[in-house]
């Protein structure tokens, strides 16, 4: 039986990529959409929405490579309701073996009004006309009802019915702007199979942001009154407060199957991986005490709940840490650890790298064992994924030196910097030894990009930890996260500045068109 045929089946469409990346700062690149993609797709993921390809040339780019790349997940690309979007999307993720065009339209009175300048009659048009472009590319056709929760319910009827009749297989009912609570997105769910006479020929999908904390809350309730596709992010990233988070809906599924008799296609043993990748990728760190995700959610600290575990495990947990990928062995790795437990644990830890990237990683593990006595997991993952973000990059640091402290004022900074293949270097002075060196950055790349966030935090305890350094940089209204690791904090942040910088190289081809809402 296929997912889409059995009754009991939730589609999960994960729109990490596109958006999430719509959060400000959370852009990713190319080989981190492709990491991404590639897990998503291990983990069965059933659509991956990889981007807006009518955006920029970035994201036409992402959307086509990770099309060519995947080939058991339906790869889907974002389309407003107009030509020039469609045929680009229909471009995009044309390489692959399974592939859907999502296009939408705001339907209601506010968004119509205000936003597309648009009578209804010409947005229900539009629906039936942009459902029909997209459907002479390919067969799979999403259309959403964009602001569909404070749509007046006649129109969002007349719309849905037009979305099918023209084509489309999936109607997306979004809750754009976080507003419906569970109970009234349910009647939504059910005023639709009820009055719209063809709708048993698509899938009801639902999108549901966070603004009110309710979206995983407003999807689950919409599962439960016939939605089969939920659209959701992992580790809940997304416009403003975000999207549902993955993780939350497919665990809430699977742990509370006697309310909820629905089953996803997920291996929920990926879960930590993909958000661990997530939250590396963009430099947005989980909440600690964050469902399913958190550093803490499965971490019992007060005295009567330990003694509850010890004595079983159920008194106060209600899934097994292992269930989501989280390992208990925490055998720590030190300077003796040889290549053949270090190459166990990258695998334990999700890591799947190729000879090459194994053997940096190793030697890289090697240096940082001889300058901290316990290599924890935590310093695993940080050192792996500080390697991968540096691939591709025009901007590398080659050597750092500062000089700082009581006796020496004004910090000073002496930096190297190759830059496009070319060796260059600088001393530079600064209000702080961070500001001498972020000032080396500036003169070796000149560049107008502000400041916005400068973050530093401990891996693990103990003042050998290695320092992870998030870096905000805005440019023109675009914004990107770059984070560096190492056990010196003034290299963690000239690493962390540099990559930022490299993201705002790419960024900067990228030009959002008019009103891009959602
Ligand atoms: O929130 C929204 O309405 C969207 C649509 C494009 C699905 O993201
Ligand atoms: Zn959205």
């Amino acid at each position: 039986m296929s997912a889409r045929s059995d009754k009991n089946r939730v589609l999960i469409f994960d729109t990490t990529m596109r958006d999430g990346e719509q959060s400000p700062g959370a852009s990713m690149n190319l080989d981190e959409k492709l990491r991404i993609a590639e897990v998503l797709e291990g983990m069965g993921v059933d659509i991956i929405e990889a981007g807006f390809p009518i955006a920029s040339d970035g994201d036409f780019e992402a959307v086509n490579e990770v099309a060519k790349l995947v080939r058991n997940s339906t790869v889907c690309g974002l389309a407003r309701a107009t030509n020039i979007d469609i045929d680009r999307c229909a471009e995009a993720v044309k390489p692959a073996k399974k592939s859907r065009i999502h296009t939408f339209i705001a339907t209601s009175p506010l968004h119509m009004k205000f936003k597309l300048q648009m009578e209804p009659d010409e947005v229900l048009a539009q629906v039936s006309k942009s459902v029909t472009r997209a459907r002479s590319y390919v067969d799979d056709v999403e259309w959403s009802a964009e602001d569909a929760t404070r749509t007046e319910h006649d129109f969002l009827c007349r719309c849905v019915e037009a979305a099918i009749d023209a084509g489309a297989g999936t109607v997306n009912i979004p809750d754009t702007v976080g507003y419906t609570v569970p109970e009234e997105y349910a009647t939504l769910i059910g005023m639709l199979r009820d009055r719209v006479p063809n709708i048993d020929k698509a899938v009801i999908s639902v999108h549901c942001h966070n603004d009110l904390g309710l979206g995983v809350a407003n999807s689950l309730a919409a599962v439960k009154a016939g939605a089969r596709q939920v659209e959701c992010t992992v580790n809940g990233l997304g416009e403003r407060a975000g999207n549902a988070a993955m993780e939350e809906v497919v665990m809430a599924l699977k742990t509370r199957p006697d309310v909820m008799p629905f089953t996803t296609g997920i291996k929920t043993e990926d879960i930590l991986k993909a958000s661990r990748l997530v939250s590396g990728v963009t430099g947005f760190a989980v909440q600690p005490n964050k469902a399913i995700v958190g550093a803490n959610a499965f971490a019992h600290e007060a005295g009567i709940h330990q003694d509850g575990m010890l004595k079983h495990a159920g008194t106060y947990e209600i899934m097994t840490p292992e269930s989501v990928g989280l390992k208990t062995s925490k055998m720590v790795l030190g300077k003796h650890s040889g290549r053949h437990a270090f190459v166990e644990r990258l695998k334990d830890l999700g890591y799947d790298i190729g000879d090459n990237a194994v053997q940096d990683a190793f030697k890289r593990f090697k240096d940082l064992a001889d300058l901290k006595k316990d290599v924890f997991d935590e310093d695993i993952i940080a050192l792996v994924d500080d390697e991968v973000v540096r691939t591709n990059d025009r901007i590398r640091m080659l050597s750092l030196e500062v000089l700082c402290g009581t006796k020496h004022q004004p910090p000073e900074a002496g930096l190297e910097l190759e830059v496009d293949g070319e060796v260059k270097s600088c001393q530079g002075t600064g209000d702080g030894p961070v500001d001498a060196a972020f000032n080396c950055i500036k003169d070796l790349f000149p560049h107008t990009a502000q400041l916005q966030l400068y973050q530093v935090h401990a891996v693990t305890k103990g003042t050998d930890a290695q320092a992870e350094v998030t870096v905000r940089l805005e440019e023109d209204g675009r914004s990107v996260n770059g984070r560096g690791a190492d056990t010196d904090t003034m290299v963690a942040s000239v690493k962390a500045y540099v990559n930022a910088l490299n993201k705002l190289l790419v960024k900067r081809d990228k030009t959002a068109p008019k009103a891009l809402s959602a």
